[in-house]
This record gives structure tokens, sequence and C-alpha cells, in this order.
């Protein structure tokens, strides 16, 4: 009888405590960041990482929930149709952008369904190939899948995924469309890569990184303007020809529209300094990339990062003419 007692008056006051409030205590209980794409590949790899450092930071537990499908646009909606009180968030990179023009009937408003937080890192690209696979090189590349379009295989993550507009870039620069394989992910797709159940895939250095140096799988060249220290012998693509393949993959932490200012501005400070945590640095070096600066680590340096770049790849992704729905 007592405790059920107890029970009505806690919720009673909790009902009764105003907002303000709560992003006064904020953040009293675990914090769940939603990954758009399956455990174990590049995203969770990074998200993970800032994670493990914002709970640091934060005092509170920071949970990761994989939410797959969509080319990363299922997990979005997720996040946009959540509770705006800073428990649940978003961590999702250019596909953020590129969807907003490839899915023309998605179930969220890119630009008004989020409170920004900051980014959070820019990951290059490589191509890459399963080991056995018999180009050499980059023109051996090219010339080989000109000549095999029908049976050359890649692999992505779906429409929307950094995968898919990495391999759409490189279709259209060797002119050759090519049969694309979706995962939910680039984790499991870089499983069948492995096992060279498919043949070809671009992917981040967060997911390529330790394969590559291990041998595991072939490397081609990096989408970065110079070589990456971590890979000094893979080229860039501009040295193999396709200057036109250099992209960089950005990440952003996001929050559902609503979310209290002050919330938004407490995550953006602790996002600031997990990304100056020394696990983080070293890591992400390990795999590649660094963390954004803390100047980009904030809610206008995202929001305008996401403007720029849909208004960047809406003109692309229209002369391709490949969308989702
Ligand atoms: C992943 O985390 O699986 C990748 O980001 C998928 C992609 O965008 O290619």
């Amino acid at each position: 009888m007592r405790k059920s007692l107890f029970a009505m008056v806690s919720v009673a006051a909790a009902f009764a405590m105003p907002l303000g409030a709560s992003a006064q205590t904020y953040p009293d209980r675990a914090i769940t960041i939603v990954v758009p794409f399956s455990a174990g590949g590049p995203t969770d790899t990074v998200t993970r990482l800032v994670a493990e450092a914002m709970s640091k930071d934060l005092g509170q537990q920071v949970l990761v929930e994989n939410v797959g499908g969509a080319g990363g646009t299922l997990g979005a909606a997720r996040v946009a149709e959540a509770e705006p009180d800073g428990y649940t968030l978003l961590l999702h990179h250019i596909g953020m952008a590129t969807s907003a023009t490839l899915y023309r009937k998605l179930p969220y408003d890119t630009l008004n369904a989020f409170e920004y937080v900051g980014l959070v890192t820019e990951v290059p690209m490589t191509i890459v190939a399963r080991k056995d696979f018999e180009p050499q090189d980059f023109k051996g590349l090219i010339d080989y899948v000109k000549a095999h379009k029908d049976e050359v295989t890649v692999a992505n993550a779906g429409i929307g995924a950094a995968s898919h507009l990495c391999g759409m870039l490189f279709m259209s620069a060797v002119e050759t469309p090519l049969v694309t394989v979706p995962y939910q992910g680039t984790g499991p797709a870089m499983t069948d890569l492995l096992g060279g159940q498919v043949d070809i895939m671009c992917d981040q250095t967060t997911n390529t990184t330790k394969q590559i140096q291990a041998g595991t799988i072939k490397a081609y060249a990096v989408t970065t303007p110079e070589r990456l220290d971590v890979l000094p012998d893979l080229p860039t693509v501009a040295e193999a020809g396709l200057p036109n393949m250099q992209v960089g993959i950005w990440h952003g932490l996001y929050a559902p529209k609503g979310t209290p200012a002050e919330v938004v501005d407490r995550l953006s400070k602790s996002l600031q300094v997990a990304l100056k945590d020394e696990n983080v640095v070293a890591r992400f070096a390990e795999l590649g990339t660094t963390p954004s600066p803390e100047a980009d680590a904030t809610p206008a340096a995202l929001k305008a990062k996401l403007e720029g770049e849909i208004q960047r790849w809406q003109p692309i992704i229209e002369a391709a003419g490949v969308y989702a729905d």
C-alpha cells in the first residue's frame, strides 16, 4: 500500500515539475544516440567513441541504438518523432543532406524536424575490393568495370548512404552503371566483401583502414585531396585521374525539434569536450579521420553545413536521375 502511494506521489510530482526544471537537471537518466545504420559499420564506430566520451562528461550513460534501413532515413525518422527532451539523439552523416533530394516522400522535413547540436567529423572514403579482385590499380579497375559492367557487383548501404553516393560518383566518373547490392550498413557489406560475395565498395576509412592495412581487402584510391598518413601508399582519386570523386563524409549530431535550447547547449558543449577526448582523437587518427574543431561542433555550424550540402548535392542527384521513391 505504502509503495503504490509513494509511486503515485512521485508521478504527480514529476508532472508538476515545470519543463525548465527538467532542462536544469538535464541529464538525469541515460541518453540514447540512434545510429541509422547497422552495428559494426563506420557510423556506429564514430558514434560509440563519441558516446563513451560524452558519457564521461555528462555523468550519465550514453547508449547507442542501431536503426538501419532505407539509406539511414528510417533511423532519422525515428528521432524526428521522438520526445524532444534531449534523451534521444541522432548521429548521421552526409546522407542527411542527400536523402532530402533522393527521397521525394521523406516522413520528416529535413530542415525543420531537428535541432542542431554540432558537427562531429569528416571521414574520407576509399574505393576497395575483395582481395582477389583482378585489377591491380585504379586504372585497371576502371578498364575492368567497363569491360565487365554486367558482372561487377558494388555493395552499398542503400540509397542515401555515403557508400551509395560515392558509388554513384564512381559510376558517373567511369560512365558505367554497375549492379549494386544494398545492405543495412557497410558493416555487413564488409563481411561479404571479405568473404568474396561482392566485388567492390566505396566506404569510409573508419571501416576500411584496418582491413586495408591487414591486406584482407584491396584498395585503389582515397577520396581526399592529399594521401592519408595511415594509408601512405594509397593514391588519391585525383592522382588516379578522377578529381571529381573527391568527397568527405561529414557527420552531425541532432536532437528532435523542440528540444529545449538549454539542453541543446549542454549537449553541444559535451560534444566539444568529447571531440577533444584523447581516446577519441587517437582512435579517429588510427582510422584516417579527425574530430571536427570546436567552432564546428556547434548548432550554427551544423545548420549551415546541412543547408549548404542540400543545395550542393540536389543538382548532382537530379542530373543522375536516381531517386529512392
Ligand atoms: C554505415 O555506418 O554503415 C555507413 O555509414 C553506411 C553508409 O553510409 O555507407
